[in-house]
């Protein structure tokens, strides 16, 4: 089996990066490699994927077979890094020019980390966001330093289908991250409690959740489209001695504004925090 590219961890993130490539034919299915960590995971990772990919547990020995590809995605959650090092680290792989390319979407797991856990490979840490999973995320990109260009290339094509992509200096890959991809949650959780509220007020839930999220959605593209800064919108909807404004004035007491700002920051640091310990 020619492989062209190997996934170590074939769970949802693999799934939304690699699926737009089978589509648009980038890469054949039979090329493909994914491994799972149980075989119970195998049937569940294999749907709505061709069947000519091959999907294994990395208790089969083919799962070693992913090693021999000149791409890797390394998609696994950060607490089985550890577990996917040592198992990198007992074969005995020949060294091939140009070096393998090894883009880990791991949270936390640094560029060092990464080249001391596998070496003889380039690698690239992207930071995709859940928005990615319909195509409409944000990705930030940040290389080891002898990346070639065409590595680049290569990789600016598996994340241009599913996002926006910024490249960034690795530092600031933690702000990026307590932005783009814990940023989901935060709003997830604003519109969890609008509907909460417009629930207490006397609509129905059903109806409270689907104006929530239209709400959310619909003000996202009013100030995308009409390149509206946020405070420009909030003065227009915000009429004098009107509802809004008393809606707003309990939001600056309750301190929204700056619990959002603190919660951003603290993820940022967690981030960092999370990456000393993987490197310790
Ligand atoms: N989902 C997101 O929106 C998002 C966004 C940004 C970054 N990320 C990053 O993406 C990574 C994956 O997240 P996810 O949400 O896609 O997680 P997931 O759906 O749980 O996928 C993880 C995959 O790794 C497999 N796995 C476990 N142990 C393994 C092993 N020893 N060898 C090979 N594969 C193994 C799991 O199989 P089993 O199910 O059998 O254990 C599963 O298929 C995480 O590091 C996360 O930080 C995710």
């Amino acid at each position: 089996m020619e492989i062209s590219i190997g996934i170590i961890g074939l769970g949802s993130m693999a799934k939304a990066i690699v699926s737009p490539l089978l589509e648009r034919g980038e890469y054949h299915p039979q090329n493909v490699l994914g491994i799972v960590g149980s075989s119970s995971s195998i049937a569940p990772a294999s749907n709505d994927l061709p069947k000519e990919l091959k999907v294994v547990s990395s208790e089969d020995s083919l799962s070693k077979e992913v090693w021999k590809a000149p791409l890797k995605i390394l998609a696994v959650k950060p607490q089985q890094f550890k577990k996917i090092t040592e198992s990198f680290s007992s074969l005995q792989l020949k060294d091939h020019f140009p070096k393998p390319l090894l883009i880990s979407v791991l949270a936390g797991i640094t560029l060092k980390s990464l080249k001391k856990a596998f070496p003889g490979h380039t690698c690239v840490r992207a930071v995709p966001n859940t928005p990615s999973l319909v195509g409409q995320g944000l990705t930030g990109l940040a290389w080891e330093d002898d990346i070639t260009l065409d590595q680049k290339k290569v990789v600016r094509k598996i994340f241009e289908p599913i996002s926006e992509i910024y490249e960034l200096e690795e530092q600031k890959l933690d702000s990026f991250l307590a932005l783009t991809s814990s940023g989901p949650a935060y709003i997830a959780l604003v519109v969890e409690a609008m509907a909460d509220g417009a629930v207490a007020a006397g609509l129905p839930r059903n109806l409270s959740n689907q104006l929530a999220h239209k709400t959310v959605s619909g003000t996202a593209s009013l100030l995308r489209e009409k390149s509206l800064h946020p405070a420009e919108l909030k003065d227009m909807v915000a009429s004098p001695a009107g509802t809004t404004i008393s809606a707003l004035r309990h939001l600056e007491l309750a301190g929204l504004r700056s619990a959002l700002i603190e919660a951003v920051v603290l993820a940022a640091q967690k981030s960092r925090q999370l990456a000393e310990e993987v490197s310790s």
